[in-house]
């Protein structure tokens, strides 16, 4: 028996509620086989913070640390709120767990499944990956205000792009394409933001010698949201920057049908850290406790999680079981339950 110790962050809003249902099909996924999760579950979030005034404190980081892999909800406040300033929980909470763990792959795969409405009228066919880099870019904060309140404040956020930070996470990228249809997008703003810009086109450019057979073309990021709402389907792999690749996934997630259905994985390649897989939609305190939440991409992360911890067969089930279920949605809406649970008996068949 093979024992996997998972670190389970529900969090805020919804994310409770999606965990649960991505927890009953991983566990109708893996019932049977000779895998056993170890499950620890961490209250954290804007919930526990307004409670306790922690965040992320130096012990649950390093239980968290002490776990194979992480599944995590949502986490965050409503926007706004004023008891709860300076993004402790975006930067103190989520962004910290990713940079402490050298999450540096956000993976977050794109596809539009047959039957799946969405807001295009002809969509082609859509199945893409974005390999957003996950420890970088303006992320990294680094700045600060002066003057603050008055008619001269001076706002500042540095990008810090990184040889080293830049050149690994391309590296996965050219090696993701060569998995798949070979065809891989830089997307920057090389025309307005020269020195990072430059960087990592060099880079592309460099790590393109190595991987003759992938076909390699480069978008602006403004002319990257018109391909992705005109033709979608010219993207296989699209590398970029920490906020191109948040900007660009919201958007990749509503043309493929909502933004409920998107799945990622933070990955940390060398395994010397845990990887922990989310969906890409936030808390929604908007629907929280109503139990209309989607829970297909907390299910789609279990998918990249078993992937990623080489349960393979495991891994395409849940996919097979999400593509099943989207194929046969009727129009009357489902809860978040119905859907968890439709799912889930579909592995147990
Ligand atoms: P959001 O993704 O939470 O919501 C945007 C819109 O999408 C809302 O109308 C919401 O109802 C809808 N939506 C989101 N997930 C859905 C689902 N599964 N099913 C159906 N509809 C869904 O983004 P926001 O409103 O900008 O952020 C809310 C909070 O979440 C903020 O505090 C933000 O910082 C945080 N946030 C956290 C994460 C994370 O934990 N990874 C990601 C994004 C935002
Ligand atoms: C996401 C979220 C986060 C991000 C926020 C909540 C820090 O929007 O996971 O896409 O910007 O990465
Ligand atoms: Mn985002």
């Amino acid at each position: 028996t093979r024992t996997v110790k998972l670190a389970v962050i529900p969090g805020d809003g919804i994310g409770p509620e999606v965990v649960a249902e991505a927890e009953k099909v991983l566990d109708a996924a893996t019932a049977g086989s000779d895998v056993v999760f170890d499950k620890t579950r961490f209250s954290l979030g804007a919930g526990r913070y307004l409670e306790t005034g922690d965040t992320l404190t130096d012990d649950d980081l390093a239980a968290i640390k002490s776990h194979d892999a992480i599944v995590l909800g949502a986490v965050g406040g409503v926007p706004g709120d004023p008891r709860l300033k300076d993004a402790n929980i975006e930067r103190g909470l989520l962004l910290k767990l990713r940079f402490e763990l050298d999450h540096y792959v956000n993976l977050r795969p794109s596809k539009l499944y047959p039957g799946q409405p969405g807001p295009l009228a002809d969509p082609g066919d859509i199945d893409f990956v974005v390999v957003r880099e996950g420890t970088e870019g303006p992320y990294v904060g680094n700045g600060g205000s002066i003057r603050r309140g008055t008619p001269h404040e001076v706002a500042n956020e540095t990008s810090v792009n990184t040889a080293y930070g830049v050149e690994r996470v391309v590296r996965f990228a050219f090696e993701l394409a060569e998995r798949r249809s070979k065809r891989l997008t830089l997307v920057h703003k090389t025309n307005v933001l020269v020195n990072a810009g430059s960087l990592w086109q060099r880079t592309v450019q460099e790590v393109a010698i190595g991987h003759p057979d992938v076909a390699v073309d480069y978008l602006h990021v403004d002319a990257a949201t018109i391909f992705l709402v005109t033709n979608p389907g010219r993207f296989d792999v699209i590398v970029t920057d920490n906020l191109f690749g948040d900007i660009l996934t919201d958007l990749a997630g509503a043309v493929t049908g909502g933004i409920g259905l998107a799945a990622s994985g933070n990955i940390n390649p060398s395994g010397e850290h845990p990887s922990m897989f989310e969906p890409v939609h936030g808390s929604a305190p908007d629907i929280a406790g109503t139990g209309t939440a989607d829970p297909t991409a907390a299910i789609g992360s279990i998918a990249l999680l078993l992937d990623h911890l080489g349960l393979r067969d495991e891994a395409d089930r849940v996919s097979r079981a999400i593509e099943d279920d989207i194929s046969e949605r009727g129009a009357e809406p489902r809860t978040t339950a119905q859907v968890g649970d439709a799912i889930a008996a579909r592995l147990q068949a």
